[in-house]
């Protein structure tokens, strides 16, 4: 049986391993590749029946152009969101697949790592016991029981984030486009959740229409030493507004797993280089900031759930013509689940 040819973008040692190890990797020729999937790099899919891709690759039009001229049928995302593809130009074009829960879990729980990292100084007394520093002096932290917390977006992992929050004795808001229904969860407005909350936690994917959501006008409305944690997308806050608002003493910390112009550095150690990007350094050099790789997904059951998925969507796609996990500009607009379907969308 002639085996699907993929061209793997972006391939990560932990990536091949996962993929490797899958019982359904027979099905398939896959060609492992290092740098990403941009308009420079893409002649690299020459032959390749699908493309698999992750969160910084570039999929613009002209990388769609070409790898619908070179007889690529579809890009399969290894991972949930898809902010990075132009799925409206792609419409018609190419079929785009992703994963849209590989382990919710991983993402809340890491969010509440950050959390409690940050507001009893975790990382700095790491590093000061390794010094034999036992001084307490500066380590004050917060209760988080009886605290509210505002979160925004109410999906797989905002809700389960919710959990974790009400384990702890929080008070939970939340502000989503589309509030789930008899969930008990407390929705509000997004000015009330600026004002009532004292640690926000973004769950929502990044779309036009929530671009630097956080801002300098949004963080006016917020309590002072409010807490944010961003676990979602980079572009959901204004970096430099962030700076600001925490150079101001405004916001209290942030904890921040992904940032506006991470495809330049995340992913790779650049522990030996000047990074050129002032507002990352600012904000890494602040006592209050905790900057984590993207990396809130990396558990081994997330690893796992991943290349089962993709390669299950992709044998779907090939062999039954079917893309129950298709992302569809269509579907997406309407504001409907994409896996609502099993059939391809065009
Ligand atoms: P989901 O699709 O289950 O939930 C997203 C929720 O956000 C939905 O309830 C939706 O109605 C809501 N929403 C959409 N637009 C909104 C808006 N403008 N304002 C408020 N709510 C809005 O997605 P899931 O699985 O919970 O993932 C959430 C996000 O987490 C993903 O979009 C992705 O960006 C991010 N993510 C980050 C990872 C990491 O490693 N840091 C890993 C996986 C996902």
């Amino acid at each position: 049986m002639k085996k699907t040819k993929i061209a793997f973008f972006d391939a990560k040692d932990y990536d091949k391993q996962s993929f490797m190890d899958s019982d359904i990797k027979g099905e398939f020729d896959v060609t492992y590749l290092e740098t990403r999937l941009t308009s420079d790099t893409v002649k690299l899919a020459e032959g390749a029946d699908a493309v698999c891709i992750f969160v910084n690759d570039d999929i613009n039009k002209d990388v769609i152009d070409e790898l619908v001229k070179m007889g690529v049928k579809l890009i399969a995302l290894r991972c949930a969101g898809y902010n990075n593809v132009d799925i409206e130009y792609a419409y018609g074009r190419i079929h785009i697949v992703r994963v849209p829960a590989y382990s919710p879990y991983a993402v809340a729980e890491h969010a509440m790592a950050l959390l409690l990292t940050s507001i009893r100084r975790i990382h700095k007394a790491y590093i000061r016991t390794r010094d034999f520093n036992f001084s307490l002096s500066g380590m004050t932290g917060f209760d988080l029981h009886g605290k509210t917390v505002g979160v925004i977006g109410t999906g797989k992992i905002g809700r389960i984030f919710i959990d974790i929050c009400r384990g702890f004795g929080m008070n939970v808001i939340a502000n989503d486009k589309f509030p789930a229904k008899d969930s008990g969860i407390e929705y509000v407005s997004l000015d009330e959740l600026w004002q009532r909350s004292d640690i926000i936690s973004l769950h929502c994917p990044l779309t036009d229409e929530n671009f630097h959501m956080i801002n300098a006008k949004s963080m006016e409305k917020m309590k002072k030493g409010v807490v944010i944690i961003n676990t979602s997308r980079g572009g959901l806050i204004d970096s430099e507004a962030l700076v600001e608002g925490i150079k101001a003493r405004k916001i209290g910390a942030a904890c921040l797993d992904v940032y506006e112009e991470e495809s330049d550095v995340f992913f790779h150690d650049y522990s030996n280089h000047i990074v050129n990007d002032d507002t990352l350094a600012r904000l890494i050099s602040m006592p209050n900031v905790i900057v984590t790789s993207h990396q809130a997904f990396l558990t081994k059951e997330a690893l796992t759930n991943i290349a089962d998925t993709t390669y299950d969507n992709i044998r779907s796609f090939f062999a039954d013509d079917k893309c129950p996990n298709e992302v569809c500009y269509k579907c997406d607009k309407a504001g409907k689940c994409p896996q609502a379907h099993e059939k391809k969308c065009f």
